[in-house]
């Protein structure tokens, strides 16, 4: 990739979406770092409206998966965390932010995921209704959780090369 050689950019640029996993377990002391960098997250107002429901139990991956229409490689993962997002947290108890916070606190999670040489796949939920009804039930969220995204998580069992999809079409100096 024609990018500055940079351990430090290489954070965002060598981060990409795993979907097959090694064999190995993620040690409670590295699930705890990859929580403490999703909730370092920007939130609106520091409202910090996101939950996260972390699953390693092998059938409820294997629920997931099936729930998930995207989400099949859930049941090959070390584990999951679902991302959710409680509604009357959220700033102005508006949707948006919540989605806003949520999705920052994803993305510093797969960051981490990948700082720390695990592999990890961002698989939505929100905004399908139908998945959305699916996961609430399996994992008993109350009435104002919403689930936004499960992240899979495993040891990578797959190599992606670094890339930006970079496009200066849509880059407008100064005005559109
Ligand atoms: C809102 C959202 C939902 C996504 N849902 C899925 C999904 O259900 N299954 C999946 O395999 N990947 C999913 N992805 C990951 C994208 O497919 C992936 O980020 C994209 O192809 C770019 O590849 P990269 O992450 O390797 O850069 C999702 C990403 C986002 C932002």
């Amino acid at each position: 990739m024609n990018t500055v050689s940079n351990d430090k950019l290489d954070l965002f640029f060598g981060r990409r979406s795993i979907r097959v996993y090694a064999p190995g377990a993620i040690d409670e002391q590295t699930l705890s770092i990859l929580l403490k960098a999703a909730m370092a997250a920007p939130s609106a107002m520091t409202k910090d409206p996101w939950r996260f429901v972390t699953v390693r139990n092998q059938a409820m991956l294997g629920r997931l998966a099936a729930a998930l229409p995207g989400g099949k490689m859930l049941s090959t993962a070390a584990m999951a965390v679902v991302v959710c997002g409680d509604l009357d947290a959220a700033l102005e108890q508006r949707l948006g932010y919540l989605l806003q916070d949520c999705s920052a606190a994803i993305e510093n999670l797969l960051l981490c995921a990948h700082a720390l040489g695990l592999g990890a796949c961002w698989v939505g939920i929100h905004p399908s209704e139908d998945s959305a009804r699916q996961v609430r039930e399996m994992l008993s969220l109350p009435k104002a959780v919403l689930p936004i995204a499960a992240i899979s998580l495993g040891w990578p069992g797959e190599q992606l090369e670094a890339r930006t999809r970079f496009n200066p079409a849509y880059v407008h100096p100064e005005r559109w």
